[in-house]
């Protein structure tokens, strides 16, 4: 009864302040790019996620039945939510749209390292532009996140490819629609699961041995002009690829990108370029994933409109920060702490405090008796820049005693100066 549900996480003050600032990363990156944030209730409708598509998120749904007999899930992702507000207004927005929004997501996954059953997913996605300029605009929000909490490409790379890729190899071999987007989730899974499943599962998704190998080759491809050899010069699916590394490279982010045909994502709805984040040792699971999904809409039954995304869990990447030690020490961020000397001071204090709060600063009271020990071990610990001390004294002549806790300075204040 004392436990928390498996999965789920507890932020205590500390960790809220390193959440705190993750998140701020966030809505600075996004910001820079000319984002706009949104939010929405985390649940949502059943139907919004019922797809039949053999996609492993819609077997993870926390979904249940309110009091009214509605069937209502908790948001496992914020793409079909986004998906039905702009549905919602279609028509009345300005396009391109250019969004974003951090929810909480609830999926009953297994958990493990960087995978818990709630997570906070960082959601950028631009609606309304065709071209690949958008998805490369995506990529750089990402780098300049990346870059402002000290990563490097060193540490992370962001592989890209397309949807087309697949979708121009299969269509050769008379594969398209629903099961180009089954056989793409099973191709997502191939490093998860042992060979002989993936292949009895793309058996049974009605590709042969010869097929599956075609397959296997093209999904090795990391390098452009071989892509350009195996899908042929008229290929779209290289054309768009070669757009995008040359736009990259206007942008100063060719470090950070690389081709990797093997990169599908194991959601139906993409249909474009896609890509994902993964630290450079290989050690964890992927930090961010997207991609362009122009078709999602007609599935939930309104007028298409091309969009693109990415959505950047809270977990993964914190893994990835603290074993390079880039998170940041984070004291609580109080300014002044203010002191009196005595319960016959308290009341002076209080007057103090409140002046201070009045001026701007932010001001801890000590609330309790304490011994001046405790009163600056606190400070110390709070990361305070001023210790205000009311004592017998000075508060008879209207002052109180400062103390800069970063130089030790002390000296004697009039108190409505503070
Ligand atoms: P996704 O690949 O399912 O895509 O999730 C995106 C990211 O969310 C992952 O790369 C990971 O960082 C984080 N994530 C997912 N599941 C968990 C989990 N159980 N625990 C911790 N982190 C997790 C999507 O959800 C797409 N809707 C993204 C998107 C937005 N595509 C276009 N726009």
């Amino acid at each position: 009864m004392t436990k928390g549900v498996r999965g789920t996480r507890d932020f205590y003050p500390e960790d809220m302040r390193v959440r705190n600032w993750l998140f701020e990363r966030f809505h600075s990156a996004a910001l820079s790019h000319g984002f706009e944030e949104y939010d929405a209730p985390v649940l949502e409708t059943e139907e919004l996620y019922t797809r039949k598509s053999g996609e492993e998120i819609t077997q993870q749904l926390y979904n249940f039945e309110d009091k009214g007999g509605r069937k209502v899930a908790l948001r496992p992702e914020m793409t079909p939510t986004l998906a039905r507000m702009v549905m919602a207004r279609s028509g009345a927005l300005a396009l391109p749209i250019k969004w974003y929004s951090i929810p909480q997501c609830w999926r009953y996954e297994r958990t493990q390292r960087g995978r818990g059953r709630e997570h906070y997913q960082w959601n950028v996605d631009i609606w309304g532009a065709e071209g690949v300029e958008a998805d490369a605009e995506l990529i750089s929000v990402l780098v300049q996140f990346f870059r402002s909490v000290g990563l490097s490409s060193d540490d992370l790379v962001i592989r890209v490819s397309s949807r087309k890729v697949l979708e121009e190899v299969l269509g050769s071999l008379g594969i398209s629609g629903e099961g180009f987007s089954q056989t793409c989730i099973v191709i997502d899974k191939m490093d998860k699961l042992p060979e002989d499943v993936i292949e009895a599962q793309l058996a049974e998704l009605g590709l042969d041995s010869e097929a599956i190998s075609t397959i296997q080759s093209v999904l090795s491809i990391t390098d452009l002009s071989d892509m350009g050899t195996a899908l042929g010069q008229s290929s779209e699916a290289v054309s768009e690829l070669m757009a995008i590394f040359s736009l990259a490279e206007s942008y100063g982010i060719s470090d950070w990108i690389e081709l990797d045909a093997s990169v599908v994502r194991g959601l139906a709805y993409y249909t474009g370029p896609v890509f994902e984040a993964h630290d450079r040792a290989g050690e964890l699971r992927a930090v961010c994933g997207g991609g362009r999904y122009d078709r999602l809409i007609s599935t939930l039954g309104g007028k298409d409109l091309p969009a693109t995304g990415f959505g950047f869990g809270d977990m993964v990447v914190m893994e990835l920060l603290q074993a390079k030690g880039l998170v940041p020490e984070m004291p609580n961020g109080v300014q002044d702490i203010v002191f009196g000397m005595g319960p016959e001071l308290r009341e002076a204090a209080m007057r103090v405090a409140s002046s201070i709060r009045t001026g701007g600063r932010s001001a801890d009271l000590i609330l309790e008796d304490k011994r001046m020990k405790w009163v600056f071990r606190h400070a110390d610990r709070a990361g305070a820049e001023r210790l205000v001390m009311v004592m017998p004294e000075e508060w008879a002549k209207g002052m109180v005693k400062v103390k800069h806790l970063a130089t030790g300075e002390e000296s004697e204040v009039p108190f409505e100066s503070l």
